[in-house]
C-alpha cells in the first residue's frame, strides 16, 4: 500500500443516522451513505457549482449537494432510482403536501366504506397473482388511483416513493432479498399486510425526514435528474465538456446477473408505477450484455487479473471483460466533462470472482489517468451498514457462496488543467 493509498477509520460513520432528511425515502441496494458523500464533497469541492453523478441510484450525492447550494445533475438507467431521487430533492411545501395528506385518508375512509370495490382492476402486467394476493392487489389498486389523479408532480412522485416500498412490502417477495424469490407456502399461508397501514407509515416517516430537510436548505438549487445511459454518453443538454466540478459516484461493482440486480429488485414497483421495460433492466446496465469485442485494456493490473480468471473458467472472464468495457467507455465519458481541476470522485468495491479479487479502485485510477487526471489518493473505508447481499456466487454455482466486500474504496482523481 503506498502513503497515497490509507485505511480511514473515521470515514466508516459506524453510529452515524444515515437516514436523515429526504435521505430517510426509499431503500436501495448498495447505497452511498450520505456522511461519505457529504466528506467528499467537503473536501474536494468546497468550491463546486456543478456536480455530477453518472450512477445516481437514490441520489445521496445529489441531495448532499443540495443541502451545499451546488447545483447537480444525476443520470440513471433504472426509472425507480430516478423516481426516488427526484422525489429526494425536487419538493412540496409542507402546507400543500398536508392537504394531500388529508384528502389520502379521505380517499381510504371512503373506499373501505364502499361495497363494489371489487370493481377496481389491478394493472395486467405478467405475473402479477404470482406475485401479490386479490385482497393485496385491491387494496394498492385503491392507492394508486389516488396518486393517479394528483396533478402536482411533487406531492405525485412524493406519494408515489412511499407506494413503491408499499408494493414491495406487500408482495410475496421475501424482503431479505434483492432479487425476486418468493416466500415458502408456510409463510404465505400468515401473511396478511395492512398495506394502508404501511403506506401510511411510509408517508409519515417521508414527511418528517421532507421537514428536516426543508429546514436544513437553505437555497434551492438546480438538479437534473436524467435517464442516460453513460456508457454511451452523457447528457450534454445539461452538462457541456469541461463544466463539472466534482463527481461524486458510486458505480456497479458489477453486472446485476451476478452482483447487484438493481432492475429486479425494482420490477415489482416499476411495473405497479407503469413502466414498460420493467423485466428487462437489468439486461441495459452496465456490464449486462456479453462483449465480444478485441479491445484491450491498457491497464496492466485488468488483463493480468482477467487472465487469472481466465485460467480458471473463461466464460466468467469474458463476462467480467464485457464489464470492465462499459466502464471503461463510461469513464471516457464521464472524463469528458469534467473541467481542469475539477475532480472525480469514485467510491468501489473490489469484488471476488473464481477467487480472484477484482482490484476495481486500481482499475478506476488506470482508467482516469489515461483521460487526462492525476491519481490523489485513496481511502479505504470499512462497510459497517450498507445495504448489501451479505453473500454472493462468484463462482455462479448454485450454493457456492463467498462473502461479499467488507471494505470499499474512495478514489480520489483531479483532471490535469
Ligand atoms: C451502486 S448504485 C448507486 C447508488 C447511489 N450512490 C445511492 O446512494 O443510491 C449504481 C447505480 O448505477 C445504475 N447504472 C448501472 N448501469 C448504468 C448505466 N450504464 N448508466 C446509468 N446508470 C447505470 C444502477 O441502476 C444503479 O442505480
Amino acid at each position: 500500500m503506498t502513503d497515497k493509498k490509507y485505511a480511514d477509520f473515521s470515514w466508516d460513520f459506524r453510529t452515524s443516522n444515515t437516514k436523515m432528511f429526504t435521505h430517510c425515502y426509499h431503500a436501495y441496494p448498495a447505497m452511498m451513505i450520505p456522511q461519505v458523500a457529504g466528506r467528499i464533497i467537503d473536501k474536494y469541492g468546497d468550491k463546486a457549482e456543478l456536480l455530477f453523478d453518472p450512477y445516481c441510484g437514490t441520489g445521496t450525492s445529489l441531495v448532499e449537494a443540495n443541502l451545499r447550494n451546488i447545483n447537480s445533475v444525476g443520470t440513471d438507467l433504472n426509472p425507480l432510482a430516478r423516481l426516488i431521487t427526484t422525489a429526494k430533492t425536487f419538493t412540496p411545501s409542507i402546507q400543500e403536501l398536508d392537504l394531500y395528506l388529508n384528502c389520502f385518508n379521505n380517499h381510504i375512509l371512503f373506499r373501505l366504506g364502499m361495497r363494489d370495490n371489487d370493481s377496481i382492476i389491478p394493472p395486467n402486467f405478467k405475473n402479477i397473482d404470482f406475485w401479490f394476493t386479490k385482497d393485496v392487489q385491491q387494496k394498492l389498486s385503491i392507492i394508486k388511483m389516488f396518486i393517479d389523479k394528483i396533478e402536482e408532480q411533487s406531492i405525485k412522485i412524493f406519494f408515489e416513493v412511499a407506494f413503491s416500498e408499499v408494493v414491495r412490502e406487500s408482495s410475496l417477495t421475501r424482503n431479505s432479498e434483492f432479487k425476486l424469490f418468493k416466500m415458502p407456502v408456510s409463510q404465505i399461508a400468515k401473511f396478511n399486510p395492512d398495506v394502508f397501514a404501511i403506506m401510511r407509515t411510509k408517508l409519515n416517516r417521508n414527511k418528517a425526514g421532507l421537514t428536516e430537510y426543508l429546514k436544513e436548505r437553505i437555497n434551492n438549487p438546480v438538479t437534473m435528474v436524467c435517464d442516460f445511459n453513460t456508457v454511451e454518453s452523457v447528457p450534454f443538454e445539461f452538462i457541456e465538456n469541461n463544466s463539472v466540478d466534482i463527481v461524486v459516484t458510486s458505480p456497479p461493482y458489477g453486472d446485476s446477473r451476478t452482483t447487484v440486480a438493481y432492475g429486479q429488485f425494482s420490477r415489482l414497483a416499476n411495473q405497479w408505477l407503469g413502466v414498460d421495460n420493467a423485466q428487462s433492466i437489468d439486461n441495459e446496465l452496465m456490464g449486462g450484455k456479453s462483449n465480444n469485442s478485441d479491445f484491450v485494456f491498457s491497464s496492466k493490473i485488468l488483463n493480468e487479473t482477467l487472465d487469472k480468471i481466465s485460467g480458471k473458467d473463461p466464460k466468467r472472464a469474458k463476462e467480467v471483460y464485457s464489464f470492465y468495457v462499459d466502464y471503461n467507455k463510461s469513464i471516457n465519458n464521464v472524463s469528458k466533462v469534467v473541467k481542469g481541476g475539477g475532480y472525480a470522485c469514485y467510491v468501489v468495491g473490489n469484488r471476488r470472482v473464481k477467487g480472484t479479487t477484482l482490484p476495481t479502485d486500481e482499475i478506476t485510477i488506470d482508467m482516469f489517468c489515461e483521460n487526462g487526471f492525476d491519481y490523489i489518493e485513496t481511502i479505504i473505508r470499512n462497510i459497517p451498514n450498507k445495504r448489501m447481499p451479505s453473500k454472493n456466487s462468484p463462482s455462479n454455482v448454485p450454493g457456492v457462496l463467498d462473502t461479499t466486500m467488507k471494505n470499499e474504496y474512495i478514489v480520489i482523481l483531479k483532471k490535469i488543467a
